[in-house]
């Protein structure tokens, strides 16, 4: 297959990382041990898991413990709206918007067939949202706000931390779905009002095939798919390991490339209000 094109859809995947696919493919051919297993072999593996984790961790700024693996944003997306609602069962609200991936849109249309209520919060022609909507529409009786963080098709950002800040006054959870956010914007989870967020690798210069949910530490959380007790009991199944180790290093590049600029950003805003300054004098 020829694949001689000049490739611009960075949004629907991304290419995977030279970097990447060498650290990938040792644990597809030499290390395949299981990271469960009690022997040495599998024991490096579940070493090199531990590392991933943590380089994953720190793009969000968040504690390995927090992270879970998933198969895709897709998945991510909809276990945390059912682990919410589990863990909520008197709340049968939903906050949402109309611009979300079908990833969120078609869970909600399925739960309001199982007597959930949700409100698809509508968007401007600049394809930003209406924080005064948001606030009438929140009630004792919301369990989940989940909104996405920046939108596939349009790039629009949503302003999470002030969705977020509304969100917490009414003891709802706040999952955000940051598939086409992480990499390109700094997070801190740390400082933030996210209660759980949503990642794909492959939109980062990962593979297919592998995402991850942050879960705030405190945070009530169902599992969605049951089974062994892999990822501290929150989502069952033998780790994809060699994903899980790109997904690793994906992130750390993408940390680095992201602080690389945002340094740059700041130089160039220096020189230009120096440049600013000796023009125009402050007297
Ligand atoms: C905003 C958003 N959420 C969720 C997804 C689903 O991610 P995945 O393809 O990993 O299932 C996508 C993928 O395009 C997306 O853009």
């Amino acid at each position: 297959m020829q694949n001689n094109c000049i490739y611009l859809d960075n949004n629907a995947t991304t290419k995977v990382d030279p970097e990447v696919i060498e650290v990938m493919l040792p644990y597809l051919t030499d290390y395949y041990g299981n990271p469960s297993s009690m022997h040495t072999f599998g024991g490096q593996v579940g070493k090199a898991v531990r590392t991933a984790r943590e380089q994953l961790a720190a793009i969000l700024g968040a504690d390995e413990s927090e992270i879970v693996y998933t198969s895709c944003g897709t998945e991510g997306d909809n276990a945390a709206i059912r682990a919410a609602l589990l863990a909520q069962p008197e709340k049968r609200h939903i906050i949402t918007t109309q611009v979300e991936h079908p990833a969120v849109l078609n869970v909600c249309k399925q739960l309001e067939t199982q007597g959930y209520s949700v409100t698809y919060l509508s968007v401007n022609n600049q394809g930003q949202l209406d924080l005064d909507e948001l606030e009438a529409s929140l009630t004792g009786n919301t369990a989940l706000v989940t909104i996405m963080y920046a939108n596939n098709e349009t790039g629009t950002i949503f302003p999470i931390e002030q969705i977020g800040l509304r969100v917490k006054e009414y003891g709802a959870i706040f999952h955000v779905d940051a598939v086409q956010a992480v990499g390109k914007i700094l997070l801190n989870m740390k400082t933030s009002t996210i209660d759980m967020l949503t990642l794909s690798g492959h939109k980062l210069h990962g593979p297919k095939g592998i995402g991850a949910l942050y879960i705030r530490r405190g945070v009530r959380f169902r599992p969605f798919i049951l089974g062994g007790h892999q990822e501290r009991g929150r989502r069952a199944g033998t780790e994809n390991v060699p994903a899980i180790i790109a997904l690793g290093k994906a992130a750390e590049l993408e940390l680095l490339h992201l602080e690389e600029a945002i340094a740059k950003e700041r130089s160039c805003a220096i020189a230009w209000n120096k440049l600013y300054l000796l023009q125009f004098p402050i007297v």
